[in-house]
Formats: C-alpha cells, sequence, structure tokens
C-alpha cells in the first residue's frame, strides 16, 4: 500500500531539497502545502537533533502521517560554534537571510582565510505513524567567503565555499550542492532506510 510522508517545512528551501532527496522511496511524498495551516512548533530544544524530532513528532501527530523534519545549521570555527541552532534567528527574531549573512560576514571582517572555517550540519529526523523514529546527521565542511556571491539555494549559501570547490553553494547550484551538503547527506542515509520501513 502506498504511503504518506509529510515534509514537515516550512522553508521552501529546504522544501525543494528534500522533495528531490526523497523522490526515489516508495512514499507519496507531501508537503505541509497539502495539508491545512497549523502554526510552526517553537524549536525550543538546544541540539539540531531534539529539534528536528520535535518538529517531525508535532507534524506527523497533529496530521495522523508519517513525517520527516530537519534542523540544520552553520557552525562557525572562528566563534566558537555560533551561531549553531540559532542560524536561522542569528540577526534578530524577523531577520532575514542577507541580515544574516551581513552579521557572519561582519563578525568576521579580520579573520583570514585559513581561519574562517565552518561547517554545515543537517540532523533528519523520522517519525512513523506507530511512533517509532530514527535519525540521521550529514555534515559538510568549508570554508565563510569574504562576500556574498551567487543567487541560487538559500540561508548562507552565498557565503559558503564547501571543501574542494571555489565558488559558493549560492553560485555552484542545487545538482552540486545535493551531492555533497549536509542535507544531501542526512537524507541520502534517511532515503535508503526509508526504502525498508515497514510499520
Ligand atoms: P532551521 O529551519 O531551524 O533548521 O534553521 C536552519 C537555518 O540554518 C536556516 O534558516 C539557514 O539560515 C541555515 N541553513 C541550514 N541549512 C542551510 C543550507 O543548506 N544553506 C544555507 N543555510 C542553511
Amino acid at each position: 500500500m502506498d504511503k504518506v510522508l509529510l515534509i514537515g517545512s516550512g522553508n521552501p528551501g529546504k522544501q525543494q531539497e528534500l522533495q528531490a532527496l526523497l523522490a526515489d522511496t516508495p512514499w507519496i511524498v507531501k508537503g505541509l502545502k497539502d495539508f491545512d495551516e497549523i502554526p510552526e512548533p517553537e524549536e525550543t530544544e538546544a541540539t539540531f537533533e531534539g529539534n528536528a524530532l520535535l518538529k517531525a513528532r508535532y507534524y506527523g501527530e497533529h496530521f495522523g502521517v508519517a513525517c520527516v523534519a530537519d534542523d540544520s545549521g552553520i557552525q562557525v570555527n572562528a566563534l566558537n560554534g555560533e551561531p549553531g541552532v540559532y542560524s536561522a534567528r542569528y540577526a534578530g527574531e524577523a531577520c532575514s537571510y542577507d541580515d544574516n549573512n551581513q552579521k557572519l560576514l561582519k563578525a568576521l571582517e579580520t579573520i583570514p582565510t585559513e581561519q574562517r572555517g565552518a561547517r554545515f550540519v543537517c540532523c533528519a529526523a523520522f517519525v512513523g505513524t506507530d511512533s517509532s523514529e530514527h535519525v540521521e546527521v550529514g555534515t559538510v565542511d568549508g570554508i565563510i567567503a569574504p562576500h556574498c556571491k551567487g543567487d541560487q539555494g538559500f540561508g548562507y549559501d552565498p557565503v559558503f565555499i564547501p571543501e574542494g570547490y571555489e565558488h559558493t553553494f549560492a553560485e555552484l547550484g542545487l545538482d552540486v550542492k545535493a551531492q555533497v551538503s549536509h542535507r544531501g547527506r542526512a537524507f541520502r542515509a534517511m532515503s535508503t532506510f526509508l526504502q525498508s520501513y515497514s510499520d
């Protein structure tokens, strides 16, 4: 029987990436736009795993379907791992992606290239209709560029140059990003799990 899998994310950038990454699973993949609108849950946990599970449980339980959600962010070495789980709100509660990028570039203004190391982390969480849970983590290392470059992707993509490349994620585009990104890695592992999962 075909099973419904809800992607529990209101972020259009993530939704687009996850839809592609989960396309090969035997699930009917749906987004929040396919369901009645409900408020987003507050991300009250201190870890990526805690917040990813919180989101998958919240949407899955509310709509009575299996649900995947992720929590992700960027950890910058020179800032002792910040902004981390606060990546979305780094420049304030109602800030834009550009506000975050400008704040990050300013914080690293005097930091030379070799000390601009950073890592994207993605924790992917699955919650089944039987309340079973499964978590996968993906990471990608790179550096923070001196300026914003490129117009694809979302969030910190214009300032992040992945290891082995000379261009930002926003310049490299979604196909390259899917191959090497933290979300690509976490959700390819999740996709393998979902191929064989049966409740
Ligand atoms: P979340 O929705 O709580 O997981 O917040 C994740 C935040 O981390 C996003 O709003 C972005 O600022 C940042 N982020 C996570 N993944 C990516 C990515 O793939 N590219 C750029 N920024 C990202």
